[in-house]
C-alpha cells in the first residue's frame, strides 16, 4: 500500500507534507514525492528511495500553502524517480497522488495515447492525472468526479490544480482517506497518524465519495454528484502515541508496549459478576450467538496466524467447532456461506484488501461477520456487522507484535463469552479472568529479560535457515516466530507441527539448521521432548522456549543447546508469553544482520492491494 497526504491552510506546506509522509512511511517506502501550488503553477519533486532522499533533494526555500505528498509501495512499475508520485498532466496543471490499483489502466492508457497524450511513467496511477486534465468541467471537483467515473479499481487520491488555488480534491474507493479538520486549515491522509499533530477532529470518507477541501471548509459528494452528509469523529491518540520515544526502533517500542496494550484490550471487558467477558460491540444478542454452530476466523499473515491460535482457544472453551483460513484462499474458493456459521475477520490495520474482500464476499452471500480490528473506523471494521476493537494503539513497525498478542487476548475473551453461555463453569471462567488480569505483569517479567535475548541472538544470527516447531497452540506460536524472523532478518524460517518433522522436514536438519522448539509444560511435553531427540540425533542445534519444567528440566537441558524459560500462566494465554522471546530474537537477529527492522525490504504495513 502507499501513503497519501495533503494540506491547505496558513502554514508553509512543505514541512507539513514531509512530516506527514514520515508518519506514513511504514505504509510503503520505495519512493516518495510532493507537489505544491506556487503562484499559478505546480512545483513537483519526486525521488526514488526513502523520504530522506527526497528531503535532501528539495530546494531550501520552497514556499507554498497548498500541496500533496505520497510515499510508495510499488505495484505497477519499478521504484524509480519517474514512477514516483505525484503524477502530473502533460501541461503540468494537475498533480495526483494515488493509493490503490486502477484495474482498467491499460485500456485507459491506450485511449489517452490515441488522443495524443504522452505518458512519463509505467504506473497505473498516471492515467488519473491525464483523465482529470481531459475532463471538461468548470471545477476541480467536477473534473475529478468525471475522471473517476471512467475508473475501475481501488483508489485513495488527492488532486491539486494550478488554477484552483487553495483547493485539494480527494476521493476514496477501497483505500482509506481521512480528512483532518483544522483551524483555517484542512488536511488529508491515508491514516490518522499523519494528522494527529494538527487536529483531533477527522472525517472518514466512505467508498464512492469525493471531497473538496479548502482552508476553511470541506464538501463531500458521491460519484453521482449527490451531496453526502458526514459526521466528524475525534481521534483517541495523541502525537506522543506515534512517537518512537527513547526506543531505537518502533518494533522494540511496540514489543515493550505489550503489557499496556493488553491492558487496553482487556479494559472494561472482564465481567467479574458472571466470571465471563463483556463485549459490547458484537451487535449479537445471546440467543443469536447461541445459534451459531461453527465459527471461522479469516485474516492474512500474522492476523491469520493469530486466528489459528485463537480458533483453537475458541473451540476448546466454547465447544463450537472453530478454524482459521487465509482470507484470500477463502475468498477465491467460492465458499459456502452458512447461516449458522459466524465469521471473524482479523486485521490490525482494518485495510488489508484480501481480508476486506473476504468480508464483502461473506456479506454478499448473507453471512454474519465480526471484526477483530485495531484501527477504529477502518474499512474492515465498518464493513463488519460488529466486532471487538483491540485498542492496542497505533502499530507503526511493519511487523505485527502488540496487535498480534492483543488479538489472542481478544479472541480469548470471545471464547470465554461464548463458552460461559455453554459449558464453561464459573470456576473455569474465573481461572481465565484471573490469568487475563495477571497477563500484563507476566509479560513484563519477560520484557525485563531483554538482554538475555539480545545475547542469544548473537549465537543464531549467522544461520541462513531455521525451523520453528510446536504442537497444538505451540504450532501457532512457531508459525508466528518463523514469520517474524523471516520478515525482519531475511533468514529463511519454516514452521512445522512437531508431528510432521519425521514425514520429510527432518531431511533438512543438520548442524547448519537450528530448530526453535515451542515447548509448553502441557500434556504433550513428552512427545515434544522425543521430537527434540529426533533433531538432536541429526546434530541439529536446538533452542527451546519453555516453562520451568521441574524434574523434566534436566532432560531438556541434556537435549537443547539453549533454553529460554517464560512463566506458566494459563494454557490459553501461554502462547502469548512464549511468543515474546521469539519477537525479541527476530528483532535482535535482524540488528545483528544489519537489516532495516522497522521497514523491511519489499514489505508494507498493510497490503491494501491484491
Ligand atoms: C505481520 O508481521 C505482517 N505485517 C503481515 O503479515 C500482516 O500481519 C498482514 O499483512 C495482515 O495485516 P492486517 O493485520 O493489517 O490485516
Amino acid at each position: 500500500m502507499c501513503g497519501i497526504v495533503g494540506y491547505t491552510g496558513k502554514q508553509s506546506v512543505v514541512p507539513v507534507l514531509l512530516e506527514g509522509l514520515h508518519q506514513l512511511e511504514y505504509r510503503g517506502y520505495d519512493s516518495s514525492g510532493i507537489a505544491l501550488q506556487r503562484g499559478d503553477r505546480l512545483a513537483v519533486h519526486r525521488r526514488c528511495g526513502k523520504i530522506r532522499v527526497l528531503e535532501s533533494d528539495l530546494p531550501k526555500r520552497l514556499a507554498g500553502k497548498t500541496g500533496i505528498g505520497h510515499t510508495r509501495w510499488a505495484t505497477h512499475g519499478e521504484p524509480t524517480d519517474d514512477n514516483a508520485h505525484p503524477h502530473s498532466s502533460e501541461d503540468g496543471r494537475f498533480a495526483v497522488v494515488h493509493n490503490g490499483i486502477i484495474e482498467n489502466s491499460d485500456p485507459l492508457r491506450a485511449r489517452l495515447v490515441e488522443h495524443g497524450v504522452h505518458f512519463a511513467s509505467e504506473t497505473d496511477s498516471e492515467v488519473l492525472a491525464h483523465l482529470v486534465a481531459a475532463a471538461d468541467a468548470p471545477t476541480l471537483l467536477e473534473r475529478v468526479r468525471l475522471a473517476l467515473a471512467e475508473v475501475e479499481g481501488t483508489y485513495g487520491i488527492a488532486v491539486i490544480d494550478a488554477e484552483s488555488p487553495g483547493e485539494i480534491v480527494v476521493a476514496r474507493n477501497g483505500s482509506p482517506v481521512v480528512i483532518g479538520i483544522g483551524d483555517k486549515e484542512m488536511l488529508v491522509a491515508s491514516d490518522v497518524g499523519a494528522l494527529v499533530r494538527h487536529t483531533q477532529q477527522v472525517v472518514y470518507l466512505d467508498d464512492g465519495e469525493i471531497a473538496e477541501l479548502t482552508p476553511s471548509a470541506y464538501r463531500v459528494i458521491t460519484l453521482d454528484a449527490a451531496p453526502a452528509t458526514k459526521q466528524s469523529a475525534s481521534i483517541d491518540w495523541s502525537e506522543e502515541t506515534y512517537a518512537r520515544g527513547e526506543y531505537s526502533h518502533y518494533t522494540l517500542k511496540e514489543i515493550h508496549e505489550q503489557p499496556e496494550s493488553i491492558r487496553r484490550t482487556l479494559r472494561g471487558r472482564l465481567d467479574r459478576r458472571f466470571q465471563a467477558a463483556h463485549l459490547g460491540g458484537l451487535n449479537l444478542d445471546a440467543r443469536e450467538l447461541l445459534n451459531f454452530r461453527r465459527i471461522k476466523v479469516l485474516g492474512c499473515g500474522s492476523a491469520y496466524i493469530s486466528g489459528c491460535i485463537g480458533a483453537r482457544i475458541v473451540e476448546q472453551l466454547s465447544r463450537v467447532p472453530c478454524d482459521a483460513e487465509p482470507a484470500a484462499e477463502f475468498r477465491y474458493r467460492n465458499p459456502v456461506i452458512e447461516a449458522d456459521t459466524l465469521y471473524l475477520a482479523v486485521s490490525q490495520s482494518g485495510e488489508t484488501f484480501d481480508t476486506l474482500s473476504a468480508v464483502q464476499e461473506i456479506k454478499r452471500k448473507g453471512g454474519r461477520v465480526l471484526g477483530v480490528v485495531n484501527a477504529v473506523g477502518s474499512s474492515i471494521a465498518r464493513a463488519c456487522d460488529g466486532g471487538v476493537y483491540l485498542h492496542a494503539g497505533p502499530e507503526i513497525a511493519v511487523v505485527s507484535t502488540k496487535t498480534f498478542t492483543s488479538t489472542i487476548a481478544a479472541l480469548a475473551l470471545l471464547a470465554l463469552h461464548v463458552g460461559r453461555m455453554r459449558d464453561v463453569s464459573v470456576a473455569q471462567g474465573k481461572r481465565l479472568l484471573d490469568a487475563l488480569d495477571a497477563l500484563p505483569d507476566a509479560i513484563q517479567t519477560i520484557l525485563d529479560a531483554e538482554d538475555e535475548y539480545r545475547q542469544m541472538a548473537k549465537k543464531y544470527a549467522h544461520y541462513d535457515n531455521a525451523y520453528f516447531i510446536g504442537r497444538n497452540l505451540g504450532f501457532g506460536v512457531a508459525m508466528e516466530g518463523a514469520l517474524k524472523l523471516k520478515e525482519v532478518s531475511y533468514l529463511h524460517a519454516e514452521a512445522y507441527p512437531a508431528s510432521e518433522l519425521k514425514h520429510g522436514p527432518l531431511a533438512l536438519v543438520s548442524p547448519e539448521v537450528p530448530t526453535v522448539f515451542v515447548l509448553p509444560d502441557d500434556d504433550l511435553l513428552d512427545k515434544n521432548l522425543s521430537s527434540i531427540e529426533q533433531v538432536r540425533s541429526r546434530k541439529g542445534p536446538v533452542l527451546a522456549v519453555t516453562h520451568p519444567l521441574g524434574e523434566n528440566a534436566e532432560r531438556l537441558a541434556a537435549l537443547a543447546d539453549d533454553v529460554l524459560e517464560v512463566p506458566k500462566l494459563h494454557e490459553y494465554l501461554d502462547p502469548i508469553l512464549m511468543l515474546i522471546p521469539l519477537q525479541f530474537l527476530a528483532y535482535f537477529i535482524a540488528l545483528e544482520r544489519g537489516c532495516d527492522v522497522d521497514q523491511p525490504r519489499n514489505l508494507a504495513k498493510s497490503v491494501t492491494v491484491e
